[in-house]
């Protein structure tokens, strides 16, 4: 077992701070309004959630009436653009969980305590694997069902399509985002499907083996055409089997990802970015942008038009601590509530499987 020192510290992500504020800009999508009930929301039954009205930039269209509503708002984006000084950039994020993968199946089936205290801490029973879990067939559903509405929005209203393109390590990520996006027939003079692998975009890193990527070697063999981001290590660095990401941690992460898609390399005239990640990260990605709390079922999208402006001024280092976490090291003794370890288990806070994968 290697864990270094510094993740027992709880040094484990050290980044600089942003310089970068974000903004939710709100009155173009259902899912900033309070009223909008995220537990029962369907993107794919309203239109991604876009509201129906007219933006400022409707009058300088030459045929606005017979011009659809995403080509409208798109048109808004690209004037918001325009109007914009350089350290200000408007993207609109379409931030989509991969599909019900083998460790959702599995949470389900053993219940959230056991799952949490023992059963997450283990690759796998002897019939189903969870250590980065792929996508059950309900989860390819999903994936397909995005696929097949990001074509009718591109048949129906000549929506544009993503400019870039970026997906977590985990393989379930990397199955949704080519499910999703393979095959489409895109608009003419459109961005490719060329996706970069980012690291940054993974999951809150708990000790669950579903957090826990495979090497990079492993996941160019599996997507050999697509980009791996550079400076991605072989080995998965980030998970230890002890200690957690916290949700400042994680947040940290996820201003330093956004960085880089908002003023990064080739981020420039791509304002529509597509990120295929998970729950927790979004959840984290939304707390950032300061959108509010939106939670997503496995396979939906949410599109959040942000504002970000680059301040002047010297970034600052933050560093953030991890927490350890305790877990049985036998099967528990369940209860709904809370998990029991067996008394011949008391909690321990070391790894139940080795860390190298
Ligand atoms: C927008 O209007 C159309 C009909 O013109 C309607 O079918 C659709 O549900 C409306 N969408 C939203 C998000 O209000
Ligand atoms: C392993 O876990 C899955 C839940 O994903 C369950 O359906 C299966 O029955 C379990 N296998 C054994 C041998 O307990
Ligand atoms: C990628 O998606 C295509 C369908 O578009 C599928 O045939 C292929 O098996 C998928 N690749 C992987 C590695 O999952
Ligand atoms: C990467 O992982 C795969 C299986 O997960 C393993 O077979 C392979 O040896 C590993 N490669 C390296 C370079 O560690």
């Amino acid at each position: 077992m290697k864990i270094s020192l510094s993740a027992l510290l709880g040094l484990a992500i050290s980044a600089h701070a942003s310089t970068i504020e974000y903004t939710t800009v709100t009155g173009y999508f259902l899912q900033d309004e309070t009223v909008t009930d995220p537990s029962t929301f369907d993107y794919t039954a309203v239109n991604f959630g876009l509201i129906n009205r007219t933006y400022p930039a409707d009058k300088e269209l030459k045929h606005h009436q017979s011009t659809t509503q995403w080509e409208r708002f798109y048109n808004q984006v690209q004037k918001f653009n325009e109007d914009s000084p350089k350290n200000i950039e408007y993207k609109v994020l379409f931030l989509g969980r991969h599909g019900n993968g083998w460790h959702n199946s599995a949470e389900t089936y053993y219940g959230t305590p056991a799952w949490n205290c023992y059963w997450a801490e283990l690759n796998g029973n002897s019939t189903v694997t969870w250590f980065d879990a792929a996508l059950t067939p309900a989860g390819e559903a999903q994936a397909l069902v995005a696929h097949d509405f990001w074509q009718k929005l591109i048949e129906e209203q000549k929506m544009h399509t993503p400019d870039n393109y970026f997906v977590s390590p985990l393989t379930r990520t990397l199955q949704t985002a080519n499910l999703t996006f393979n095959g489409l027939d895109l608009p003419h003079g459109s961005a490719a499907f060329a996706p970069v692998i980012k690291e940054l975009f993974r999951e809150g890193i708990s000790i669950h083996t579903c957090d826990h990527r495979h090497n990079k070697s492993y996941i160019h063999s599996i997507f050999p055409h697509w980009a791996i981001e550079s400076g991605f290590s072989e080995e998965d660095n980030l998970w230890n089997g002890v200690t957690a990401e916290t949700s400042a941690a994680q947040d940290v992460r996820s201003t330093q990802a956004l960085g880089e898609v908002f003023f990064g390399e080739s981020s420039k005239k791509k304002s529509y970015v597509s990120v295929t990640s998970h729950s927790g990260e979004i959840s984290s990605i939304l707390r950032v942008l300061g959108h509010r709390t939106f939670s997503l079922s496995t396979g939906a999208v949410i599109p959040v038009l942000v504002k970000a402006e680059k301040k002047e001024g010297k970034a600052t280092t933050t560093s953030v601590s991890w927490t350890a976490s305790a877990h049985c090291t036998v099967a528990p003794i369940t209860s709904v509530t809370a998990c029991v370890c067996p008394s011949s288990a008391a909690p321990v806070t070391t790894p139940l499987v080795a860390t190298g994968y």
